[in-house]
């Protein structure tokens, strides 16, 4: 609020690709500096006429970001370059961007209009994560992001036979996640509330690796069989077993991240046993458990979607045909 009770109103915009909590994190630091946040997500021809095709088509993409919790409108089909036009349509005070520079197909900062205006302000930028960067981890299938030494995350298992065999590299244009993550970022995208008495608790539990449109789909619905949604996330090594190859492509506190930015989601479950036992339900006083349509545990709370991060990881390797 301003000093004369006015709500101010904040602006981000964005492609939001793959949306990984990079984004989650800005988009969570934006609405700290006001009251009300409108995200404007750009077409996939915008995408493709500045910085080639999206992974993802536009549908899913204003579908993700509707799912972070920090969000309160999503425009569809944002221009590339914001321009005051756009800030005064959606009532808009100010811009928020990460602290890199985003650029047209012709080397014009895109922000170029709101900076001169004066209605722009800069967020830090989530080291460590980006979309480049995870494609970089699926197409070169490093393992390196989930790998740390003979921690409690260590995999025993064959590296991939197809590609990066060196677990000691490090490639600059894979980056290995450089991310660190924090008690704080926790805090900070936790919402920080218990289940009320009388709630239901609803229950699920799995890998939400590069956490997508199927998943988003599962958790409303998960969310919809109870009042508290708590999401068990198992471990790297749990995941890597039944997933195998350089799965998790996400490690587990990247994934605690984005699952924690779901809008549906209350808790997260830092390393939750494969088993769905008793005394995780007791300790949790689960009401309801659900499953979706993996061939593990396939159930009627399916979410209808057949997204999986496999079918992500074949649309980049097209792409990359393609391209
Ligand atoms: N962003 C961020 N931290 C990251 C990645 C993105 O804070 N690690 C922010 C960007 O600064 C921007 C917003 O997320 O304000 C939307 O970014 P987007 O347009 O999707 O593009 P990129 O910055 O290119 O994201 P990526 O590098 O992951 O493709
Ligand atoms: O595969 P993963 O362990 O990440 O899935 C987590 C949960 O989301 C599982 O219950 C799975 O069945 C569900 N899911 C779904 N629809 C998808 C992908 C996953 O219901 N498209």
């Amino acid at each position: 609020m301003t000093e004369n009770g006015k709500e101010v109103r904040v602006w981000c915009d964005g492609c939001y690709d793959m949306v990984h909590f990079g984004h989650a994190n800005s988009l969570r630091q934006a609405k700290a500096l006001g009251d009300y946040l409108v995200v404007g997500v750009h077409t996939d021809e915008e995408i493709t006429k500045h910085k080639g095709p999206p992974v993802f088509m536009e549908q899913e993409r204003y579908k993700m970001v509707r799912g972070i919790k920090w969000v309160d409108e999503v425009v569809e089909g944002a221009p590339y370059v914001t321009t005051l036009e756009t800030l005064d349509k959606y009532n808009c005070d100010f811009c928020v961007h990460g602290d890199d520079i985003t650029m047209t197909a012709d080397g014009v900062d895109t922000y170029h209009l709101v900076k001169a205006a004066g209605r722009y302000r800069e967020v830090q930028r989530t080291a460590g994560v980006s979309t480049t960067d995870l494609v970089g981890r699926m197409l070169l299938m490093t393992r390196q992001h989930f790998k740390q030494g003979d921690s409690e995350y260590s995999v025993d298992r064959e590296p991939s036979k197809s590609m990066g065999q060196d677990r000691t590299a490090r490639s600059p244009w894979t980056g290995c996640s450089q991310f660190l993550p924090t008690t704080q970022k926790i805090i900070q995208f936790s919402d920080g509330k218990s289940p009320q008495p009388g709630d239901k608790v609803v229950y699920v539990a799995g890998a939400f690796d590069l956490f997508h449109v199927g998943h988003l789909d599962f958790l409303e619905v998960a969310k919809k069989e109870g009042d508290y949604l708590i999401v068990g996330l198992h471990t790297d090594p749990v995941v890597n077993r039944y997933k195998c190859g350089n799965h998790p492509i996400m490690n587990l506190h990247e994934r605690v991240l984005s699952v924690l930015a779901c809008k549906y989601v209350n808790e997260v479950v830092i390393g939750a046993p494969y088993e769905v036992t008793k005394d995780l339900m007791e300790h949790f006083d689960v009401s309801v458990v659900c499953h979706g349509q993996t061939p593990i545990m396939p159930c009627e709370d399916d979410s209808g979607n057949d997204m999986t991060t496999e079918k992500i990881v074949e649309r980049i390797i097209l792409h990359r045909l393609e391209f």
